[in-house]
């Protein structure tokens, strides 16, 4: 399914920051847990400057959102999450294929990716390899999986079909 993947203006965010708690919340967390993990769920206005978000749409309705920060070779995946109604149709493919692009088209030649411990599957089928663990950045004492996906033959031509 092809989505149409865009820049989300700024009173998107609230309701993108939503989307991605929703996301999170599939894998079945405690609602202590969810709150912890609010902030780093939630999009400030700033970070449409200082990195790059996507949304795919489906017949008008946002789906799904990805954000990835660029710093010299190396880009992080800094959000990846699908609408938990359409989860397993695609949107996750679509979302990382274009965080791929946009990170090789701005240079970087690795995406590292700090994932939740329920999505390595995911990203493993996506082309990317384990390679450690990172303490969490919303709860103390929790690692969570690292995975690299190598960029340098990655196709850039998602990232210049993003329209907004
Ligand atoms: C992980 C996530 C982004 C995957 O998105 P999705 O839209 O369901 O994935 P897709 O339908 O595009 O799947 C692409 C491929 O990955 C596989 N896949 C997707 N989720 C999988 C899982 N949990 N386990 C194993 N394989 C999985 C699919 O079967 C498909 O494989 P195929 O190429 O053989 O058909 C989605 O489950 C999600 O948003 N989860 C909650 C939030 C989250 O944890 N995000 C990641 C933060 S690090």
């Amino acid at each position: 399914m092809p989505y149409l993947m865009r820049t989300p203006a700024v009173e998107e965010l609230p309701a993108l920051s939503a989307l991605c708690f929703r996301s999170k919340a599939v894998w079945d967390y405690d609602n202590d847990f969810m709150e912890a993990c609010r902030r780093e769920l939630s999009f400030d206005p700033l970070e449409l400057q200082s990195t790059s978000i996507v949304v795919a749409e489906e017949h008008g309705r946002i789906v799904g959102v990805a954000q990835v920060k660029v710093v010299g070779k190396e880009a992080d995946l800094l959000k990846l999450f699908v609408e938990p109604t359409v989860l397993r149709g695609g949107v996750g493919r679509a979302l990382f294929v274009w965080a791929c692009g946009r990170a090789a088209a701005m240079g970087a030649d690795k995406l590292m990716i700090e994932g939740d411990p329920q999505a390595p599957p995911f990203y493993r089928r996506m082309g990317a390899e384990d390679c450690g663990f990172v303490p969490s950045g919303s709860i103390a004492g929790r690692l969570l999986p690292k995975l690299v996906r190598d960029l340098r033959e990655c196709e850039v031509r998602a990232a210049s079909s993003v329209v907004g």
